[in-house]
C-alpha cells in the first residue's frame, strides 16, 4: 500500500474516534438523565432562615420510603450538623448557602454540591449501607473552612 493510503485510514480513524466520542458524551447525559447536581431554585441569602423549606432545617419524610433532608451551609458549619436517614431510602438533599459559597460532600459517596448563596441545589443518594458517613465541605470558605464539618448517619 502506498503511505497516502495509511494517511487516508488514519484520519479516518481520528474523524470516526471524534464522533464517537461526541456521541458518547450527547447519549450519557440526555440517554440517562445523568448532569450536574441541579440548581433547582433561586433563593435571596440574606432571607434564608426564614424562607421555606430552610426555616426548618432538617429531615421530614416525603414518600413511603423517601426523605428529604433541608441543610443549611454557612460559615463554618452545616445547619442541622448531623441528621439521621434510614438505610434504603432514597434521601433528596436540599441545601443552600446563608453566606459564601461552601462545598457538600459525603466521603464514601458520590454525594457532591456546591452550596452556593442565592442557588438552591439538589441532588438524591440511597445509603445501602448503615454507618456514619462525614460531610465536609470541599470550597474553600475563609477562615475556619478546615473545620467545616457534618454528619450523615445511615441507621
Ligand atoms: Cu465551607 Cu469550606
Amino acid at each position: 500500500m502506498k503511505v497516502e493510503t495509511y494517511e487516508k485510514a488514519f484520519l479516518a480513524l481520528s474523524g470516526i474516534t471524534l464522533v464517537i466520542c461526541l456521541g458518547v458524551l450527547l447519549y450519557v447525559p440526555i440517554g440517562f438523565g445523568i448532569h450536574l447536581p441541579g440548581r433547582v431554585a433561586e433563593i435571596d441569602p440574606k432571607e434564608v432562615r426564614t424562607t421555606p423549606p430552610f426555616d426548618n432545617p432538617g429531615v421530614r419524610q416525603t414518600g413511603p420510603n423517601e426523605y428529604e433532608v433541608v441543610l443549611i451551609g454557612q460559615a463554618w458549619t452545616f445547619i442541622p450538623p448531623e441528621v439521621r436517614v434510614p438505610v434504603g431510602a432514597k434521601i433528596t438533599f436540599t441545601a443552600t448557602s446563608a453566606d459564601v459559597i461552601h462545598g457538600f460532600h459525603i466521603e464514601g459517596t458520590r454525594m457532591n454540591m456546591m452550596l452556593i448563596p442565592g442557588e438552591v441545589s439538589q441532588n438524591t443518594y440511597t445509603f445501602q449501607r448503615p454507618g456514619e458517613y462525614v460531610v465536609i465541605c470541599h470550597e474553600y470558605c475563609g477562615l475556619g473552612h478546615h473545620t467545616m464539618f457534618g454528619k450523615v448517619i445511615a441507621e
